[in-house]
């Protein structure tokens, strides 16, 4: 369907072009990025831009969000195992923040690519692999724009808790324009945590505030399984998740509020300043019930799991 403007025009709270501007579906790249679904609903959900800047978040970002060496040594030996890169592998890692995989990963000798939309999660990078005086090439480049890499040039296209935040057909795209045409991989990581522990329930109880306030939080399995299942629907062969990694840390409930609390927006939107503080009001008092000290820490475990498909484009 063509649309001749973004069907949220005034309400569009897409600030990057004007909300009036052509609407075209996802081919065009200067257009509002709204994906229409809100034009029913303009009231009640508001849509926001999904590349949330991450530059307020990059000195604190390992102390908050890291994950311990020995699991970062094992994703990458995953990695390694399950695609067979070995020297020389072209490995291009999108979204690679602060760079946590970045060592282990050039210490494998693979041809490593690392680009972050964030310069100063970038920044700190470079700081890393500059200490260990590695060859990496490192670039802050958008992932919504072309990607860092020449055509068909990369065996492997590995992110962790980023390829949500592009546009499932514009990941497609590049996936289909950067990998070598014969049995590359997609792989994918992310950090789990059981249903029950602390930050799980914190998170859901979040993301439900979120949405009783009338905003929509954004799903990102089914951002995921949009680009996944695509590859898969054109032969692509993808392997079951698997845990490369479990480690424990000590949480407390007061943890995920003041982790939420220190960076912008909230639940992958940028709310305003006086909605989100509402929420978090709102959770503070509701984990008090719930836990009774916000403040008593808990070990929670924490596992990685690793989803790869390796495709072949004709
Ligand atoms: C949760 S962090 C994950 C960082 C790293 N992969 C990790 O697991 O520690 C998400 C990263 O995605 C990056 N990001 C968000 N939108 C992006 C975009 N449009 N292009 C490139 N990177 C983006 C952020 O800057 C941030 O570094």
């Amino acid at each position: 369907m063509i649309r001749t403007a973004c069907p949220l025009r005034s309400a569009c709270l897409f600030r990057r072009i004007s909300p009036n501007a052509p609407f075209r579906g996802s081919a065009a790249r200067n257009r509002c990025r709204c994906d229409g679904t809100a034009a029913t609903d303009a009231a009640t959900t508001r849509i926001f831009p999904p590349d949330m800047l991450y530059d307020d978040q990059a000195t604190t970002y390992d102390m908050r969000a890291g994950i311990p060496q020995p699991a970062t040594e094992a994703v990458a030996e995953a990695l390694v195992e399950i695609t067979g890169a070995g020297p020389g592998t072209s490995i291009l890692e999108v979204g690679a923040g602060t760079g946590l995989f970045s060592i282990p990963l050039i210490q494998r000798s693979v041809r490593y690519t690392a680009f972050d939309r964030s310069a100063a999660m970038i920044g700190v990078l470079r700081e890393k692999v500059a200490r260990e005086g590695l060859p990496a090439a490192i670039v802050v480049s958008d992932g919504n724009a072309a990607w860092p890499a020449d055509d068909a040039s990369i065996s492997v296209v590995f992110s962790v808790r980023a390829l949500h935040h592009l546009e499932p057909d514009h990941v497609l795209n590049e996936l289909h324009r950067v990998l070598r045409p014969n049995g590359s991989w997609l792989a994918v990581g992310r950090v789990r945590r059981p249903a029950d522990s602390p930050s799980s329930v914190m998170r859901r109880r979040m993301r439900w505030l979120v949405q009783q306030a009338g905003y929509e939080a954004r799903n990102h399995e089914a951002r995921m399984e949009t680009v996944f299942a695509a590859l898969e629907a054109e032969g692509g062969q993808r392997l079951e998740p698997r845990t490369v990694a479990r480690w424990t840390r000590m949480h407390r409930p007061a943890d995920s509020l003041a982790s939420w609390e220190g960076k912008e927006g909230l639940a992958g939107l940028e709310l305003p300043q006086e909605a989100k503080g509402a929420i978090l009001a709102d959770l503070r008092a509701w984990a008090g019930a719930e836990f009774g000290r916000i403040d008593a820490p808990a070990e929670q475990e924490e596992f990685f799991e690793l989803t790869a498909i390796n495709v072949t484009f004709s």
